[in-house]
């Protein structure tokens, strides 16, 4: 049988994958089984941070690899507590729980306002507004947390305790948090799979005095945002809003399965000893790789990313096919005139590998994509739109 033959007949059937198979990749190059080379602008849906082969992280990664693979949570284990101190030296946050996916980030970031709810509030503030075509996750829980009915219909019932209001509409946001007993509200900066949309700078400072005035924890999605995308570490960090509670994944592992939650000083102290746990979460092979990608989002890398972002923009807007252009960093989403998914078709076949967002084309390039292949990948969209 053939790859994809054997993928359709014992894979689960809950991808519609693109028909080719991805066998090997350099930098933004990546090939297929049949050596057809293609310039990738979705990095594993944001997740391979500096491209494939990243030597600087492979070999980290395979020193660790090398040298102890996995302790458990039973024992001390020096890449988990470096990338916990990192990440909160460079966030401010106060401590960190590790796990494996995005969803789980999330899982843990739910069970902290919770607690936090019960022990400031009273054991009735156990709600948390969410908001609007909003993605957190595949389990129950976040799936209950995304704000999109069409995620949900086929998993009912799903975790109680999450009312999702207007993005962008801090009115709805203060008409759900009188109408429930609420502990937190939870955001994407940037709402990646709802469209790409970013939430407004008016919104979210009015959203987070509202939740200070009414003791009100401000948990950040930053599975998607996370680790260098929007051009700043954290989406959060564009708007200079302070939240509680940081969730991230995807870019932090940099091709490895890392979740971690990041607790504030409000809430750092909520979960004690047996009250969470990961058996692989914090593992030392997927930390190390995680030191190593955020040993290099510097400055300068940030820089290198609002630049390429102000590229794509600055192509992209007002071109011939294309009615709009959205998102923030190297997080964009190009609603074009043709649809989406034969832009996608059409870009792939001429060698550019692009996703989808709702009903538009969407870009997550690698953080440092050389300047010539992003030309060369961008003018291939433009061409496709065009036509
Ligand atoms: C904002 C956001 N949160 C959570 C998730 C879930 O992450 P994972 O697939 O790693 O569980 C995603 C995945 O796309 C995401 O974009």
């Amino acid at each position: 049988m053939s790859i994809k033959e054997l993928d359709k007949e014992y894979v689960a059937a809950t991808y519609a994958r693109f028909p080719i198979c991805l066998t090997a990749g350099n930098g933004s190059r990546v090939v297929d089984d049949e050596g057809k080379e293609y310039i990738d602008l979705g990095t594993g849906i944001a997740v391979n941070t500096f491209g494939y082969s990243d030597n600087a992280w492979a070999d980290t990664v395979s020193k660790q690899l090398n040298t102890i693979q996995h302790t458990s949570n039973l024992y001390y284990s020096e890449p988990c507590a470096r990338l916990a101190e990192q990440l909160c030296l460079r966030t401010g946050m106060k401590k960190v729980f590790f796990s494996n996916s995005g969803a789980e980030a999330n899982e843990c970031a739910i069970k902290a306002a919770r607690k936090y709810g019960e022990l400031n509030k009273g054991a009735e503030y156990t709600t948390i507004i969410t908001l609007r075509d909003s993605f957190h996750g595949r389990t129950v829980t976040t799936l209950a947390a995304t704000g999109q009915e069409v995620f949900h219909k086929d998993f009912l019932p799903l975790t109680s305790g999450f009312v999702h209001a207007i993005a962008n509409d801090i009115e709805d946001v203060k008409r759900l948090a009188s109408e429930n007993k609420c502990c937190a509200v939870m955001f994407e900066v940037v709402q990646g799979e709802g469209g790409v949309r970013p939430l407004t700078q008016e919104f979210l400072t009015a959203l987070e005095s509202f939740a200070r005035e009414n003791n009100l924890l401000l948990i950040a999605d930053e599975v998607q945002t996370g680790n260098g995308r929007t051009g700043q570490l954290y989406g959060y960090m564009n708007f200079g809003i302070t939240p509680d509670i940081v969730s991230t994944a995807k870019g932090l592992g940099g091709g490895l399965p890392i979740g971690a939650t990041m607790l504030g000083e409000r809430v750092k102290d909520v979960l004690g000893a047996s009250m969470h746990g990961s058996t692989f979460g914090g593992n030392p092979v997927c930390c190390a790789g995680a030191l190593n990608i955020l040993s290099r989002l510097t400055d300068e890398c940030l820089e290198g990313v609002r630049q390429r972002s102000a590229y794509i923009f600055d192509q992209l807007t007002g071109a011939k096919g294309i009615k709009n252009v959205s998102g923030l960093g190297l997080m964009i989403g190009v609603e074009c005139e043709k649809d989406a998914t034969d832009v996608i078709t059409a870009c792939r076949e001429r060698g550019v590998l692009v996703i989808k967002a709702k009903n538009k084309v969407r870009l997550l390039p690698a953080l440092n994509i050389p300047m010539d292949d992003l030309k060369k990948s961008i003018e291939i969209l433009k061409e496709v739109c065009a036509e």
